[in-house]
């Protein structure tokens, strides 16, 4: 299917138990070479999200809050980057981070995704906060990761 009509999967997570879990749904599926880029505010969930998704993917170490570490590796069956680019200026290239060789060896997910140049993103996922606890996750990403949010 053309990137273009790929559809939307949108999830409502109300609280960050359903968002950790919708994490480890994408994580068990995440696959070499996959760059997943994370939007979203401040306290969205981001890092709540990769802490599932690391689980999912079957690594045994726990996500540390990343605000002050550019570049966590989480090593199991597959090998998970999670990057973070809060700390950098907006329009840095994942290239100048070694994007290109982490994908050969693993899959790379990024917080404040916006903030990277260039086209390096197979999947994304916007995280809106709404009232409370409330939060609305889009993806938007090739079909193997999609299935793993489908309902059911
Ligand atoms: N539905 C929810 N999903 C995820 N987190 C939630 C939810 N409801 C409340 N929270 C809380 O919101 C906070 C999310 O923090 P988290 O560090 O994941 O945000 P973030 O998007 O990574 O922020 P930052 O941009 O600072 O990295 C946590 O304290 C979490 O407990
Ligand atoms: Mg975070």
């Amino acid at each position: 299917m053309a990137e273009a009509a790929r559809p939307r999967l949108e999830r409502t997570s109300l609280g960050p138990k359903e968002t950790q879990a919708l994490g480890a749904r994408l994580g068990s599926v995440l696959a070499e070479g996959d760059c997943l880029g994370l939007d979203g505010p401040l306290g969205a969930g981001k890092t709540v999200l990769v802490r599932g998704l690391v689980e999912g993917a079957g690594a045994a170490d726990r996500v540390r809050s990343p605000t002050f570490i550019l570049h966590a590796i989480y090593p199991g069956p597959l090998t998970v980057h999670h990057l973070d680019l809060y700390r950098l200026d907006p329009g840095v290239e994942l290239e100048s981070l070694g994007v290109e060789e982490l994908l050969e060896s693993g899959a790379v997910v990024v917080e404040w995704a916006e903030r990277a140049a260039g086209d390096w993103f197979s999947a994304r996922c916007r995280i809106t906060p709404g009232i409370g606890d409330r939060r609305r996750l889009e993806l938007d990403a090739p079909r193997h990761l999609r299935r793993a949010w489908e309902p059911g």
